[in-house]
C-alpha cells in the first residue's frame, strides 16, 4: 500500500475526510489533482472529490465544518455539488456507475463502488484515488496503474478504448490535448479506436470541441495534436480547411509546398514566442486561402491569388461553424490572415520607408503581432534564405520604430480636418473633400510631406488648385 501524505497536505483535505468519517461514507480525492500532483504540475485549484455515497450530504457537511460557511451549488440531476473555498473549488460527486445510448454523451447513472467510478473514467492516469478517511488517509487507489503510465508517458484507457470512446467521444479530443500537454504518447489501441470512432465526434457539441482546440493550440509544441488528429482521421471532421492544405502537386515539374505540414511548423515556431491563444489561431488558419485559390498557370508555376482575402472570408465561416465568437477576437485573427503577407513582401525585397509606413498605418496597434507572425512564417530549410529573411525582419522592426517616432502613423487622424477643407474652399460635402483628405494621407505615406499640420495645409492649398477650387476670401 502506497501512501502519498504530501499529495493532502492542505488541510482541507483533513477536513473532508472527518466530514465523510462522521457521515460513515468513504471519500477521495480523484483525477486531474492527483494526476497533476504526481506530474510534479501545478496542482489545479479545481479538486474532484468522490463519495462511495451521497457527494451533495458530503459537500453540506464539508460546508458547516469550514468557516464563514461557503454557499454551495448543488446540481441535483447530476448528482453533484460545488464548494468554492477561498482560491479552491471543491466538486463532489457520488461514485456511479455509467451506462450510455450510442446518441448522447449524457450517460445513465447508477450508485457504484470506487472501483465501478475508476472504471468509467477516461484514462488510466485521471483514475488515480487518495484516499481521505482517517483509517486510511494518503493511501493510493490506483487499479490501472496509472502512475506506471504517467512513468511511460502514455495515455491508456481503463477499460478496452472501444468503449472508453464511444461512451463519451469527446475523450477522443481529451487523448490527443493530454498527449499534446504532457507530451506523452497515445496507447496503439487507443489510436486505432479513436480512429474507428472518428463519426462519433460529431455528436460532441461545438464548445467542447474548440476547448480542446484551445488547449492543443496553447500546448508548447501544438504540432502534436493536429497531427494526432490529422492521423486518427477525427481532423476533416473538424478543420476541414485545414486538411484541404495537405499535399504536394506537381505540374511539369513544378512542386508547391505541403501547406498542411508547413502551418503546423508556423503554429509550432509562433507557439515559441506567444502566448496570445489568437495569434496562435491566426498562425493555424494564416494560410488556409490556398486552397480555394491554388491554380498552375504555364508560365509562372503555381499561384495562389488573394488567398490572404479569401482566408480571411474563411476565418468567419469557420468561426461561425464551431460556434466561436464573432467579435473582436476574430476579427483580429481575420487581420492577421488577411495582412499575413505583407511584412514578408517587405522582407524579401530592399526595405524602404513608405512600405514600412504603409505596414503601420494599415496594422495599426497589431504590427507588433503581424511581425511575430510572419517572422514564425518562415520555415525555409535553405540556412541562406533563412538568414536573409530574419535578418531583413530585423530591419522592418527597427524601420518600425524609427517610422513611428518620426511620423505618427499607428492610429492616423489626418492632420488637416474634413472641416477645415470645406471651410477653405468654401464647399458642401462632396467628393473633392475626399480627394484631398486621401491626397493628404498619401503623400504623408510616401513621405512626400511629414505627418504634421502645417505641411499638410499647404499641401491641401496646392491640391486645391489642381482641382481648380478657389480659397474662400477672407
Ligand atoms: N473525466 C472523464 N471523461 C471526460 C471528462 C472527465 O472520465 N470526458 C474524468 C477524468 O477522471 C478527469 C476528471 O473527470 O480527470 C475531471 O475532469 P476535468 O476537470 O474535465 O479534467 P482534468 O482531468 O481535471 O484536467 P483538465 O483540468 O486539464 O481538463
Amino acid at each position: 500500500m502506497q501512501v502519498h501524505l504530501e499529495a493532502i497536505k492542505h488541510p482541507i483535505f483533513k477536513l473532508i475526510g472527518e466530514a465523510a468519517d462522521e457521515l460513515g461514507v468513504d471519500a477521495y480525492v480523484i483525477g486531474g489533482y492527483v494526476r497533476d500532483y504526481f506530474l510534479k504540475r501545478n496542482t489545479p485549484k479545481d479538486i474532484d472529490i468522490v463519495a462511495i455515497g451521497s457527494g451533495i450530504e458530503l459537500a453540506k457537511k464539508v460546508a458547516s465544518k469550514l468557516k464563514g460557511k461557503p454557499e454551495i451549488s448543488v446540481f441535483k440531476n447530476f448528482g453533484t455539488a460545488m464548494i468554492k473555498h477561498k482560491d479552491l473549488e471543491l466538486e463532489f460527486v457520488g461514485a456511479r456507475k455509467e451506462s450510455y445510448h450510442r446518441d448522447s454523451r449524457k450517460p445513465v447513472v447508477e450508485d457504484g463502488s470506487l472501483e465501478d467510478d475508476q472504471n468509467r473514467r477516461d484514462f488510466t492516469i485521471n483514475a488515480m484515488a487518495l484516499s481521505l478517511n482517517a483509517s486510511n488517509f494518503g493511501e493510493l487507489l490506483d487499479p490501472f496503474n496509472g502512475l506506471g503510465d504517467l512513468d511511460e508517458q502514455i495515455i491508456r484507457t481503463p477499460l478496452e478504448p472501444g468503449i472508453t470512446y464511444s461512451d463519451d467521444p469527446l475523450r477522443m479530443m481529451r487523448a490527443i490535448r493530454f498527449a499534446t500537454q504532457l507530451h506523452f504518447n497515445i496507447e496503439l489501441k487507443s489510436l486505432q479506436a479513436i480512429t474507428e470512432n472518428q463519426e462519433r465526434i460529431k455528436i460532441v457539441s461545438k464548445e467542447r470541441i474548440v476547448d480542446e482546440l484551445n488547449k492543443i493550440l496553447m500546448s508548447p509544441k501544438p504540432s502534436i495534436g493536429f497531427s494526432l488528429l490529422h492521423k486518427t482521421g477525427l481532423l476533416p471532421l473538424i478543420l476541414p480547411e485545414l486538411t484541404a492544405l495537405q499535399g504536394i502537386e506537381e505540374i511539369e515539374g513544378q512542386r508547391h509546398k505541403d501547406n498542411f505540414w508547413h502551418t503546423l511548423e508556423v503554429v509550432d515556431n509562433i507557439s515559441e514566442t506567444t502566448e496570445n491563444l489568437w495569434l496562435r489561431w491566426a498562425a493555424l488558419l494564416h494560410d488556409i486561402g490556398k486552397a480555394p485559390t491554388k491554380k498552375f498557370h504555364k508560365k509562372i508555376g503555381w499561384t495562389f491569388h488573394a488567398h490572404e482575402f479569401v482566408g480571411s472570408k474563411m476565418v468567419y465561416k469557420l468561426f461561425k461553424r464551431l460556434r466561436m465568437p464573432l467579435n473582436e477576437k476574430m476579427k483580429f485573427v481575420q487581420k492577421m490572415v488577411m495582412m499575413s503577407s505583407r511584412p514578408i513582401i517587405l522582407s524579401e525585397d530592399h526595405v524602404t520607408d513608405s512600405a514600412v509606413r504603409r505596414l503601420v498605418f494599415d496594422a495599426g496597434d497589431n504590427v507588433e503581432d503581424l511581425m511575430t507572425l510572419c517572422e514564425a512564417d518562415i520555415t525555409t530549410k535553405n540556412p541562406k534564405k533563412q538568414k536573409k529573411y530574419k535578418n531583413n525582419f530585423k530591419i522592418v522592426r527597427q524601420k518600425i520604430v524609427e517610422v513611428e517616432e518620426r511620423d505618427h502613423v499607428r492610429n492616423f487622424q489626418p492632420p488637416v480636418s474634413g472641416e477645415e477643407i470645406m471651410e477653405t474652399f468654401n464647399l458642401k460635402p462632396s467628393k473633392e473633400i475626399g480627394i484631398i483628405k486621401d491626397a493628404i494621407k498619401e503623400a504623408i505615406l510616401e513621405g512626400e510631406i511629414p505627418n504634421e499640420y502645417e505641411a499638410a495645409l499647404q499641401f491641401m492649398l496646392e491640391k486645391g488648385k489642381a482641382l481648380n477650387l478657389k480659397v474662400k476670401s477672407e
